[in-house]
């Protein structure tokens, strides 16, 4: 098959669906790999690199114009002028994003978007939310260490000793787990809170401390449960009593990173306006939930600002600021992926059968097939 591979033009978007590495196992299969130039350059990737590796080099238009396109993001009004209709189209496309998938379903694309891959042992090596999730959690800390005007480990030297800094995580999925670990080797006091309970064991084995909001009524532990893996909004009851209990950490904390989401619907607010008044001058929030309208209501998406003394960071594609990194996870995600989509013979075909295909599959033929 002839795979295009376009230049992301999205603003920020630093990443790249496939590496050297990936070029040569797909032209190990069979097919042809048409890079646009260029596309790789943000995240350390030359042409020639590509070359070396079996690609061919060519324009926006002959990438967009393959008969399958990998890319990170979903493909702008204008990058869709230049594909085929009958094109497959793989990459992050936002199955929560009506009007995007709309828009995909017109273009009369086959579309799939690896976000909605079931949360299964077998999806595990496509899963891109968990392989770029884990990267922000990484950034996260390493932004927020910038920022803060203080050290992270204890220091005890001759000129006296400099305190641990004190970090509370807020939401401990893949990115928040990511962050204690990344916060820890850092030599920080980490304390975490999640709906989830499962989720407790995680945290103390990396050596934080769990924020115990215990459950009072079945109608709560049944929402913590969530499902498929994903937090569930909680009852007002208990988000009360977890509010108490974040704000007593987060006015003594000095850095504080919220990842809570809930899929498909705005984030949780977790941090407010009066907790950032609580906390010390000099304090940082990183908050991950920034696109999704974010954990604290003073979060600017894809600005950072400082209220009432604190730093709020509010990027919203962390990934992207670890391009090189980030685009070989993806782009490892992308071909496990294609793996369910061509047979034997490297032709191409979609199996409903297949729960993980099925999922994905966001339009074909000119059908929306996500609800
Ligand atoms: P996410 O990005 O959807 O949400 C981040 C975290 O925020 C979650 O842990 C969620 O429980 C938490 N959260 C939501 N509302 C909250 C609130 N009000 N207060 C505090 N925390 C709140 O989650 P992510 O990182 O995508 O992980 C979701 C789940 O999927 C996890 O259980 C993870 O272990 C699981 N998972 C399973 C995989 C597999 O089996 N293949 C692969 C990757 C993740």
């Amino acid at each position: 098959m002839l795979i295009g591979v376009p230049l992301e033009t999205l603003a920020g978007e630093t990443r790249v669906a496939v590496t050297p590495e990936t070029v040569k196992k797909l032209k190990a299969q069979g097919h042809t790999l048409k890079v646009q130039s260029g596309a790789g350059v943000a995240a350390s990737v030359t042409d020639d690199a590509y070359v070396a590796a079996g690609a061919e080099i060519t324009d926006a238009a002959g990438a967009l114009g393959a008969d399958m396109v990998l890319k990170v993001r979903s493909p702008s009004a204008e990058e869709r002028t230049l594909m085929k209709p009958g094109a497959v189209l793989v990459g992050m496309l936002n199955p929560f994003d009506k009007d995007g998938l709309q828009a995909l379903t017109d273009t009369k694309l086959t579309a799939f978007a690896l976000e909605a891959a079931p949360r299964t042992t077998r999806a595990q090596s496509m899963d891109v939310l968990s392989s770029q999730a884990n990267i922000a959690g990484y950034k996260a800390v390493m932004i927020a260490a910038d920022k803060y005007q203080r050290l992270f480990p204890m220091l005890m030297t001759a000129a006296g000793t400099i305190k641990a800094a004190r970090v509370v995580i807020l939401g401990v999925g893949v990115a928040g787990l990511q962050a204690i670990a990344t916060a820890k080797r850092l030599g920080a006091v980490i304390e975490a809170s999640d709906v989830r309970p499962s989720v407790k064991e995680q945290v103390e084995s990396l050596g934080a401390k769990f924020i115990d909001v215990p459950y009072e009524t079945t109608e709560e532990k049944e929402a913590a449960e969530g499902v498929g893996g994903y937090a569930r909004p909680m009852p007002q009851s208990w988000l009360d009593r977890q509010k108490a209990e974040v704000a007593k950490r987060v006015a003594a904390a000095d850095i504080v990173i919220t990842t809570a989401l809930i899929p498909g619907r705005a984030a949780p607010v977790l941090v407010t306006e009066e907790m950032v008044r609580s906390m010390k001058p000099g304090s940082v929030i990183v908050d991950l939930a920034a696109p999704a309208g974010g954990n604290c209501p003073l979060t600017e998406a894809g600005q950072t600002v400082v209220k009432h003394g604190v730093t709020l960071v509010g990027e919203t594609n962390l990934p992207a600021l670890v391009a090189a990194d980030s685009s070989s996870l993806y782009a490892r995600n992308v071909i496990d992926f294609l793996k369910l989509v061509f047979n034997k013979e490297g032709q191409f075909h979609v199996d409903l059968e297949d729960d993980i295909v099925k999922a994905c599959l966001m339009c074909r033929d000119g059908q929306l097939l996500r609800a």
